[in-house]
């Protein structure tokens, strides 16, 4: 009962996209996704300078259509994301807008998206890397910036009125250890549930690098999540490399990475609370890392022709 998904590529940063979104038109690409997961979470189309591009105007269409095809094949959907200091529209970062005006934004745009999807999205990533690497709150979130980290319980309560179904989570990147910032997140929830704020879960993203060696301690991280009563999920994994001249990994790089891969999935595998593990791509031919982050890639678990690595048999093993 562990739901098995992957990010749907599309969009992009600021809305520019280095290739065509795929999902409407590469045939094999869909069926790679129906036929290989259960749960889907649209890359970028659930954002909100794509999903609200204009103050009021609501472009749902292509995230609709991400639902409806996960409907058809029988997936899940994780909805991505709320509330987030990245990738917001020009009208809402340099708008000039009061703390009340703000507040009732988010509190329309929160009814509105949630409200539309309410019953059809399992899990929603309601606040996203609110915290930095020492633990304190983002000051370049909006939101936090503007109405307090009190509003981070609102957002919660606003989406649960939208949908008393769907399971409201923290994300973040760099909270597979125990460290500053998942101790951040660690406190926080407890709070908020202390105060009967509805938060149901913790995902950690899982956006790793070969270079940096495997946190070691994502299992017993996600064991104490488990133990706030709290679900737990892997969100984002990916396992980029540093490539050479040729841009091909090695096979060295390649069993390396099969090996992250293999030990994330291990570790959700463990933990009672955690039932839902995505990777952030099928394949590197969609894949945001090396736009991201240049002299990197090959992250994903396929080839650029949609040929599988050892990191694919190792997930397929570990299951
Ligand atoms: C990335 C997408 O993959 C890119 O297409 C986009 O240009 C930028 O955002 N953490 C997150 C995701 O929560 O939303 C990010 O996705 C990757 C890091």
């Amino acid at each position: 009962d562990l739901e098995v998904g992957v990010a749907v590529a599309g969009g992009g940063h600021h809305l520019e996209m280095p290739y065509p979104d795929p999902f409407p038109n590469d045939v094999v690409y869909r069926s790679h996704l129906a036929r290989e997961f259960s749960s889907l979470t649209p890359e970028n189309h659930l954002k909100w300078e794509f999903v609200h591009p204009e103050q009021g105007t609501y472009n749902l269409a292509p995230a609709e259509a991400i639902v409806e095809f996960a409907e058809a094949n029988g997936q899940v959907v994780r909805g991505h994301t709320l509330l987030w200091h990245s990738q917001n529209p020009l009208w809402l970062e340099e708008g000039d807008f009061t703390p009340d005006e703000l507040r009732g934004i988010l509190r329309e745009h929160i009814l509105t998206v949630v409200g539309h999807f309410a019953g059809r999205i399992q899990q929603w990533d309601v606040a996203n890397e609110i915290f930095t690497g020492e633990g304190e709150f983002r000051e370049e979130n909006i939101w936090i910036r503007n109405l307090g980290p009190g509003i981070i319980a609102d957002a919660f309560r606003w989406a649960h009125e939208a949908d008393p179904d769907a399971l409201l989570f923290f994300n973040d990147y760099s909270v597979e250890s125990i460290n500053a910032k998942s101790t951040a997140y660690y406190e926080l929830a407890q709070q908020l549930l202390d105060e009967g704020v509805p938060v149901d879960g913790f995902g950690a993203q899982g956006h790793l690098g070969i270079q940096w060696g495997f946190p070691g301690d994502l299992q017993a991280n996600l064991e104490r999540f488990d133990a706030l009563g709290l679900e737990t999920a892997i969100t984002e994994v990916d396992v980029r490399m540093v490539l050479d001249d040729t841009g091909r990994p090695t096979p060295a790089q390649l069993a390396r990475q099969a090996d992250d891969y293999r030990r994330t999935l291990q570790a959700c595998l463990n933990v009672e609370g955690c039932r839902s593990y995505t990777i952030w791509g099928w394949s590197d031919r969609y894949s945001w890392v090396p736009v991201f982050f240049p002299d990197q890639g090959a992250a994903t678990v396929t080839f650029e022709d949609f040929s599988r690595k050892p990191a694919y048999y190792a997930l397929h093993r570990t299951l």
